[in-house]
């Protein structure tokens, strides 16, 4: 331990401190110390960089990855991370708190008909076994670890040599060689490095949990989705029972795929045909309800957007979305008022997607118009209509990506009438009478309210 030394680095300027103070002497900034270790060791540097082998090669004599990577017994998540995992990679799966984030990687370790070693530092070996209980599948090669110092991980996988790791959660470990609690940035981001040179060097591939905070960052340095190969994000709202496994970053494969999961009494359950899944308990026939189709990744997901706009009882006027963002929204109101000349500036407006679902595609925006107007004039959207466009501030309707998929999804699942933008390329039009180009606004309220 005598052979370590550390440094505060400022995390604005960059500049080097012998010891913590509360104001940066080169930037003036406050509270931007952060303690790092600068060497640890000659001992520790030698085995690291002289293990790797490094000699340029022509590229036909590389070996290629694909050959290599693991079925992690998940068939959503394998396809997520772009077909396995790649032995010596090291994967941070980010989410919320009570996501699922524990269940699906529980799942995998027992799934994996593999040598797994999985790392509890949140919970005890008895809460485990409860939760292994519940998804009730047979458990032959994982074997459970509650530990959270990084030092003893770090041997005992030595020692086991499994086929994977698992470290739930990043935010719980804790290397002896820091004086900083658990969960602190240099923590985060030495414990990450010691999984890192730990993958690297025995060539084990690695999954580190990490939470995500209220805004929807990753907790911890934005640094550790530098240091890492993969970062998956877990999303979905946990009032509702679908979940979304995407991928952020990926250097092994696409970031347009999306996973979709159910979370059940017995675990959680890949989605195979995900498209209209979120539609299942809708109303028929009421007004201020549109059906978008929107994009996630490459997947095409159709869902119900609701809106209910009202008189306004105080002075200023409520905007309120669940699941879209309200700039958004304004922004669609703006356009509404001032291009079709709809009054909604002194109405309250109320706009949810169901299923808990946060969707940022701008192709929704045509629904969410829709939905709006429909609410406005309480008059229902005929069964069988779907929308997907992005709208412009002067109220024309722009295409959107992949737009045969959508229309296609759409179809499959029985919307014959969607509106799309008249700008978009597509042969689907001369197969489909039904389908509506459109290239602005108003043509679209002529043609639903006209
Ligand atoms: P968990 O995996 O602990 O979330 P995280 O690790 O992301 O914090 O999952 C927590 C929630 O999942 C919890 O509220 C209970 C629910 N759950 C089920 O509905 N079914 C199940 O089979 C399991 C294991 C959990
Ligand atoms: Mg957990």
């Amino acid at each position: 331990m005598s052979s370590i030394k550390k440094a505060w680095f400022c995390q604005s300027c960059g500049a080097k401190h012998p010891q913590w103070l509360g104001q940066c002497k080169s930037c003036n900034e406050w509270n931007t110390l952060v303690e790092e270790i600068i060497e640890k060791g000659i001992k520790d540097n030698k085995s690291w960089s002289n293990k790797i082998k490094n000699e340029p090669l022509e590229i036909s004599q590389i070996e290629s990855l694909n050959v290599k990577r693991k079925r992690s017994g998940d068939d959503e998540f394998d396809r997520v991370i772009g077909g396995g995992i790649v032995p010596g990679s090291i994967c941070l799966l980010g989410g919320e708190p009570g996501i699922g984030k524990s269940t699906l990687l529980l799942q995998i370790a027992i799934k994996k008909n593999q040598n797994v070693l999985y790392v509890s530092g949140e919970e005890s070996l008895q809460q485990i076994k409860m939760r292994a209980e519940r998804i009730d599948l047979e458990s032959k090669n994982c074997s459970v670890l509650s530990e959270v110092s990084t030092k003893k991980i770090i041997e005992t996988a030595e020692n086991t040599s499994p086929d994977l790791l698992i470290i739930d959660s990043i935010q719980t470990a804790y290397s002896p060689y820091l004086d900083s609690s658990p969960g602190s940035v240099s923590q985060i981001k030495e414990s990450a490095a010691e999984f890192l040179k730990f993958s690297k060097t025995k060539n084990i591939p690695v999954i580190l949990v990490g939470h995500i905070t209220k805004d929807g960052n990753l907790a911890g340095p934005k640094i550790l989705e530098h240091m890492v190969d993969v970062v998956l994000q877990f999303e979905g709202d946990r009032h509702h029972i679908y979940r979304l496994l995407r991928p952020l970053k990926n250097r092994f494969g696409s970031t347009q795929e999306l996973g979709v999961y159910e979370m059940s009494d017995a675990g959680l359950k890949g989605i195979l045909n995900p498209g209209g899944i979120l539609l299942g308990d809708r109303e028929k026939g009421r007004s201020g309800s549109a059906i978008g189709i929107a994009c996630e990744g490459t997947q095409p997901l159709l869902v119900e957007v609701q809106s209910l706009v009202s008189t306004a009882v105080y002075g200023t006027p409520q905007r309120s979305c669940t699941g879209f963002e309200t700039r958004r929204l304004n922004m669609l109101l703006a356009v509404l008022e001032k291009r079709c000349g709809f009054k909604l500036g002194a109405k309250d407006v109320f706009l949810n997607i169901t299923g808990g679902m946060k969707i940022d595609d701008p192709a929704l925006d045509l629904a969410v118009c829709a939905a709006i107007l429909s609410s406005n004039a309480d008059i229902p959207i005929p069964q069988g209509f779907a929308f997907t466009g992005e709208v412009g501030l002067s109220g024309e309707i722009r295409p959107v990506n992949r737009i045969e998929q959508r229309i296609g999804e759409g179809i499959k699942i029985g919307f014959e009438t969607i509106y799309y933008s008249q700008k978009s390329k597509t042969k689907t039009s001369n197969q489909n009478k039904n389908c509506i180009q459109i290239n602005t606004m108003e043509q679209m309220v002529a043609s639903l309210f006209g």
